[in-house]
């Protein structure tokens, strides 16, 4: 692959003084080599492997909602089989094998349709490298880019689990100011306009952001505002990483019509009705997308890509090779087996399954707003924005309203013991929701004082709407008449 040079600069010193391993290189030269004898390393082979073949039994995608049949119990089935013996997508003689870091060829060619199809991007300089989901491709894009001392750009409200990864490599976090509709454009350039290098050191260089169904806010950018991001980033020379598990989970989208899927196909109807990804506005090559499979298909699955520029993914696989090595074998075979098998579900028909599955939790998303709005809808207590995207439901608590609530001369609240309380006693009284304050990003430089602290905004609960209709009414129960009784305290 050739590789651009030009966005070097943006690699950590741990990337740029991590030296290929020197045993993957000898590999990589065998494998690429037809007919040689490989003495070299240990693999066992094949024919000790104690598993012939694997049947993963699925839902037929022949049926209309497959997901609804799935669930009740009444579903067609189909079953997708990987031999070591005899053909199929990919052959367990080499999935069960030590494999490329990058994942195996098979399942990356696979991959790189489904995004050529669902992000049709400008620059086709991209590249496919399998990750062990998105908390590992995360984790290991900071690593890549991320100097101690960096200051890196997230929503002001973030996931902690990858937020908190960084903070180890003494990467700072910049809050950017969030609203109903995601991250403020404006206020990610005031950031980096203000930014003053003498005082503040490296202007930021790295953007995360999870723009679809945000966790915790559950906003999705749209299109508008992705184009601005984009165009900042390129002016202000940032690298986007683009944290997107529920791109696939977007709702209430115009019905894909019969005569666009004829033409078309299906994956490709229905992703234009999604919002483009940063990876579709990617002229330069300062995006890395990051996918997972966690949501759509099972998080036990382990398995997500990240598409990148080719300079990026080798920095990718250099760790990957000297870290992890490369995914679960058994998942890739499912993955190659589901997109690519002969008479599987091909790309079509994944996109078909996930269509459906995010029907069902658009019925969920709107089953659970129904149950807040019957418990707290016209109390004044709460209140809740429907997400466009993703699993949860970002409950605004009107804590001002609260008989207890204070302000001190310099205006600073007593906003956050109050959230602190009221978790305490939705936990008591049986229910346990993510408090506001988990998912805060604390500007170092504000040091969590003052009016404007992001603790006078975390007066939030986090919900989620994948469970079962019982869980939630029983759940959205409790939780209703902890907070009536909080505010009668
Ligand atoms: C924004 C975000 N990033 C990453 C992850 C982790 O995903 P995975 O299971 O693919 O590692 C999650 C899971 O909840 C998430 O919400």
């Amino acid at each position: 692959m050739a590789l651009d040079l030009t966005l070097s600069h943006h690699l950590s010193s741990e990337t740029k003084n991590r030296t290929p391993n020197p045993m993957k290189e000898i590999w990589r030269l065998a494998q690429s080599t037809p007919g040689i004898i490989n003495m070299a390393n240990g693999d066992p082979h094949h024919s000790l492997y104690p598993i012939s073949e694997i049947a993963f039994r699925v839902p037929s995608i022949s049926q209309d909602d497959p997901v609804n049949a799935w669930r009740k119990g009444e579903s067609i089935t189909q079953t997708l089989t990987s031999y070591k013996d005899e053909p199929s997508a990919v052959s367990l003689r080499s999935a069960l094998q030590y494999g490329s870091g990058a994942g195996l060829p098979e399942v990356r060619a696979a991959l790189e349709q489904l995004m050529t199809v669902m992000h049709p991007s400008p620059s086709e300089n991209h590249f496919v490298t399998l990750s062990l989901g998105n908390a590992d491709a995360v984790t290991k894009c900071f690593r890549l880019l991320g100097e101690p001392g960096d200051a890196f750009l997230a929503e002001e409200f973030s996931f902690p689990g990858m937020t908190n990864a960084p903070l180890a490599h003494k990467v700072r976090w910049v809050p950017v100011k969030l609203d109903k509709a995601g991250m403020i454009p404006e206020d990610m350039e005031r950031i980096l306009r203000e930014w003053d290098e003498n005082k503040r050191g490296r202007r930021p260089h790295v953007l995360y952001t999870i723009p679809c169904g945000q966790n915790p806010t559950g906003s999705t950018l749209p299109s508008e505002r992705r184009r601005k991001i984009y165009e900042i980033a390129c002016r202000w020379d940032l690298i986007i990483v683009e944290d997107d598990p529920y791109y696939f989970l977007q709702y209430d989208k115009p019905p894909i019509r019969t005569e666009d899927v004829e033409k078309d196909g299906f994956a490709k109807t229905w992703a234009r009705n999604l919002a483009p990804s940063f990876l579709s506005l990617d002229t330069e090559g300062r995006v890395m997308r990051i996918d997972s499979f966690s949501k759509i298909i099972a998080p036990g699955m382990r398995l997500g890509w990240i598409t990148s520029n080719p300079l990026f993914a080798s920095h990718l696989e250099n760790l990957i090779d000297s870290s992890t090595q490369h995914p679960h074998g058994l998942g890739q075979a499912f993955i190659a087996e589901m997109l690519a098998g002969k008479d599987s579900w091909q790309i079509d028909g994944f996109a078909r399954w996930v269509k459906s599955l995010c029907d069902e939790y658009q019925q969920r998303r709107d089953f659970l707003a129904r149950l807040f709005e019957a418990e707290l809808g016209n109390s004044g207590y709460a209140n809740v924005e429907i997400p466009e995207a993703g699993m949860f439901l970002w409950i605004r608590i009107n804590i001002e309203k609260h008989p207890r609530y204070r302000k001190d001369q310099a205006g600073k609240s007593n906003s956050r013991a109050l959230t602190e309380e009221l978790f305490n006693h939705v936990r008591e009284a049986g229910v346990m929701m993510m408090p506001g304050y988990v998912f805060a990003i604390v500007d170092a430089e504000e040091n969590g004082s003052g009016p404007n602290a992001i603790d006078e905004r975390s007066n939030y609960f986090r919900t989620t709407f994948v469970g079962i209709e019982e869980t939630m009414e029983k759940g959205m129960a409790i939780f209703g008449s902890a907070v009536r009784e909080f505010f009668a305290s």
